[in-house]
């Protein structure tokens, strides 16, 4: 295994639609998918999609702690998985602005409108069919993972960009608030 360099916000690679991978239990994609859980433990990220380590292919990891799980039936907290080839579709059009930041915009944070209850569909690096429904954090965190196999970042989908700011200061104005927890956590 091996911690990956991660692409910053403008480069070529988080630009461009991320390419389908034929085999998704190819031993090259277990091999990107262990250096991708190696890189995302190391710089302490939720998620990571594989543009982010410069492999314009369309496979992400995420994981949805327990910090920031709403308990809801479709957000329960969630071990760190591997989807390869997700497709999604929102089941409601429904949204609610979330804080998100991302490895590949180091240091800051926005809120973000994204759907309240998506389903998503991809494969396991055995092969096998996952369909999931995902409501909450489980939701925001599979909209913005695979937005990136689309070469969108979270700056693209704000719709107030008053609220895009650096970590530390947004943290010092929401001190003592629950919200302080949530943008000190995990990118
Ligand atoms: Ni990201």
């Amino acid at each position: 295994m091996a911690i990956l360099p991660i692409a910053r916000m403008g480069q070529p690679v988080l630009k461009r639609r991320a390419d389908e991978v034929p085999d998704p239990t190819a031993p090259e994609i277990r091999t990107l998918v262990a250096d991708m859980f190696e890189t995302m433990l190391a710089v302490n990220g939720a998620g990571i999609a594989a543009p982010q380590v410069f492999v314009p292919k369309r496979v992400v990891i995420f994981t949805v702690p327990a910090s920031r799980s709403t308990g809801d039936e479709y957000d329960q907290p969630q071990e760190v998985m591997a989807i390869v080839n997700p497709v999604i579709e929102p089941l409601t059009e429904e949204t609610e602005p979330g804080w998100e930041g991302c490895l590949s915009v180091p240091g800051l944070r926005g809120t973000v409108p994204r759907f309240k209850k998506v389903r998503y569909r991809g494969y396991g690096l055995d092969g096998e069919l996952i369909e999931r429904v995902a409501s909450g954090w489980h939701a925001r965190v599979v909209q913005h993972e695979f937005d990136h196999l689309d070469g969108i970042l979270y700056p693209q989908r704000m719709t107030d960009l008053t609220s895009l700011g650096y970590v530390e200061e947004l943290e010092a104005a929401a001190r003592g608030t629950p919200e302080a927890a949530i943008l000190a956590a995990e990118d």
